[in-house]
């Protein structure tokens, strides 16, 4: 089955004097339980297109279905709820809210879902417990160091049991040996939660352990 469908994408940016073309007919599909990994020059729109793909920014042209969503069709209150369901998201920075304890950062996706307190915190110490910070439930995100912020941002995005990841450079502020830590974990939950990965990185190793290898250059994505 297919997770992930992308025809003729275009995206261009206007900025006054010139249009800036940054996807130029790009065409992808994935399967479901698939994992791939996205490289590219700095500048190169693998970020917007992770953006696209996650409803966060506006298509110019051209489809996407994901997840059984057609996005390029979408409101912003059906993006919300696909956004919301299906997607989960892993940026560079943890954006956890710092009043809120690890456990209350990764209950909070679900709680705004709909889910309850306690189903909610269940959910949150079973996805704690796989990025192996159990003894870290109550510790506020000052309290943590990077990695162990990521990891704790990796189990927020899949509280809602997303089908897709989209892991924009998860481990871009992390030294080796934590990227290497962050990296291992964020395999191991997409094998055992059985769900799609789609990660942006600059780890060219990376590309060993996924189904596919794609580089984006001149709005185009080509197997490596
Ligand atoms: N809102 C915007 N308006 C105009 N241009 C933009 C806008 N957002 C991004 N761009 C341009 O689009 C291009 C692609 O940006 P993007 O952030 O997707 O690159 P990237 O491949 O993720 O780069 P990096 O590896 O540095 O994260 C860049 O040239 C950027 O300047
Ligand atoms: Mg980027």
């Amino acid at each position: 089955m297919t997770i992930l469908e992308i025809s003729e994408l275009r995206k261009i940016y206007n900025t006054g004097a010139e249009d800036l073309v940054i996807l130029d007919n790009l065409s992808l599909n994935l399967h479901q339980g698939s994992s791939t990994v996205i490289t590219g020059e700095s500048g190169s729109g693998k970020s917007t297109l992770l953006n696209l793909i996650g409803g966060l920014d506006s298509i110019s042209l051209g489809n996407i279905v994901s997840c059984g969503y057609p996005i390029h069709e979408m409101n912003e209150k059906q993006l919300t709820e696909y956004r919301r369901k299906s997607i989960g998201l892993v940026f560079q920075s943890h954006y956890l809210l710092k009043d809120f304890n690890a456990l209350e950062n990764i209950a909070i996706p679900a709680r705004i879902a709909g889910m309850e307190k306690k189903a909610a915190m269940e959910r949150a110490c079973e996805l704690i417990d796989k990025v192996g910070l159990s003894e870290r439930r109550e510790h506020f995100p000052s309290q943590l160091s990077g990695g162990e912020r990521q990891r704790i941002a990796l189990a927020r995005s899949l509280v809602n049991d997303p089908d897709l990841i989209l892991a924009d450079e998860p481990t871009g502020n992390l030294d080796e040996k934590n990227s290497r830590i962050v990296e291992d974990i964020l395999f191991s939950l997409v094998e055992d939660y059985k769900k799609s990965l789609l990660l942006v990185t600059h780890n060219l190793f990376l590309a060993e352990r996924v189904d596919h290898s794609l580089h984006l250059s001149c709005g185009v994505l080509k197997e490596k």
